[in-house]
């Protein structure tokens, strides 16, 4: 998020509600204050949603302003396609009284036809008409947004050719490669020009070519036309690239939250030296010295974090260099540190 600098000085004082943190006091006595530049585009308070016994978001709080990424990560059943649903309206959370939501202003629980109508969602299960071809499903979307004539054309040819699927504008959907179809779905997404997008799970199961030229997209969009871009992943990877602020997920609980080189930087030791064979773990362990570093893993893998390179060097001096890895902490490692658990484990 971006900050500025102001003295109180009324005719330069940003709008009286726009945060604010007093940062200081100058020589001459002027007050100085960081203002956040926007309020929160999405704000929620303890959000809570049962499934019968299964407590799939439990107590979540979160802010997200406007021109930003904010991606949610966690593992497979952690209770991210709830809480995007619950945000876009297709799904109800419980009854709590002290449960607010708020979207672009709008209470989705009350007025889901007035968030439809600022957001593009692209879901987590692929719903194309598989027996259209790729335009006509992309008419279909425009029908629903009263787009016509024209205009609708423009527009899908416009999507068709930023998505990079021109080519492919009179293909079925079902002759499609997996990439092509998140490609459509996102395309479809960006019909009514929406100010916020709401991506669940957008590169699940592509490979790295195609998941980064989708992640170049997301990134445009943010950059050019302002999109406030919400996204829901398993990868590390995904979240880190694109993400202003990542929160991360599991049982249905915020674990930790933050810009994604602070969470490192303020959670975690800076490197890791990750042992491929747990069966060495006497020889680098020297009689119970481990120069500092903490240990962590489990039966498969056992991992030692450092701030301090050297230590780990001198941890390793004994086993052979194909029998371990010593590279920086990432956000697997944070997940682990903070869960006892790997981010993409089978639940
Ligand atoms: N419609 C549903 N009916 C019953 N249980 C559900 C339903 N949707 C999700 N769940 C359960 O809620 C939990 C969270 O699921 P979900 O939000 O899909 O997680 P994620 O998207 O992080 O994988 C899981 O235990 C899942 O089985
Ligand atoms: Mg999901």
């Amino acid at each position: 998020m971006c900050f500025k600098l102001a003295v109180a000085c009324p005719s330069i004082l940003p709008e009286a509600n726009h945060r604010r943190e007093k940062i200081g006091v100058s020589s001459s006595g002027v007050h100085v204050y960081l203002y956040g530049m926007q309020n929160p585009v999405i704000s929620v308070e303890h959000l809570f949603k049962s499934y019968r016994k299964v407590r799939a978001v439990l107590d979540l709080n979160f802010e997200v302003f406007p021109r930003t990424c904010v991606a949610f990560l966690g593992p497979n059943g952690a209770g991210k396609t709830t809480t995007m649903k619950m945000l876009y309206g297709k799904a109800a959370p419980d009854g709590n009284p002290k449960t607010k939501i708020t979207v672009f202003g709008t209470d989705p629980r009350r007025d889901e036809l007035s968030i439809k109508a600022i957001a593009g969602v692209a879901p987590q299960e692929e719903n194309l008409d598989l027996e259209l071809n790729v335009v006509q499903n992309l008419r279909i979307f425009a029908n629903f947004y009263r787009m016509r004539g024209r205009a609708a054309t423009a527009r899908i040819e416009e999507l068709l050719r930023f998505m990079e699927l021109s080519e492919k504008r009179t293909a079925r959907v079902r002759e499609l490669s997996g990439g092509m179809k998140r490609r459509l779905i996102i395309a479809r997404a960006l019909l009514n020009r929406p100010r916020l997008l709401i991506l669940d799970e957008p590169t699940t199961g592509l490979d790295p070519q195609v998941r980064r030229l989708i992640w170049e997209k997301l990134h445009n969009l943010m950059k050019t036309e302002g999109v406030t871009i919400l996204l829901t992943t398993h990868y590390m990877e995904e979240a880190y690239q694109l993400a202003d602020n990542i929160v991360i997920m599991d049982k249905g609980r915020k674990v930790i939250e933050g810009e994604p080189r602070r969470l490192l930087s303020d959670n975690i030791e800076k490197y890791v030296l990750e042992l491929l064979d747990p069966s060495l773990q006497a020889r680098v362990e020297h009689n119970g010295n481990l120069n500092g570093c903490r240990k962590d893993g489990d039966a498969q893998r056992v991992l030692y974090y450092s701030e301090d390179l050297q230590s780990l060097e001198r941890l390793s001096a004994e086993i052979k260099q194909r029998d371990y890895i010593i590279r920086e902490s990432n956000l697997e490692d944070l997940f682990l540190q903070t869960t006892g658990r790997r981010l993409n484990e089978l639940q």
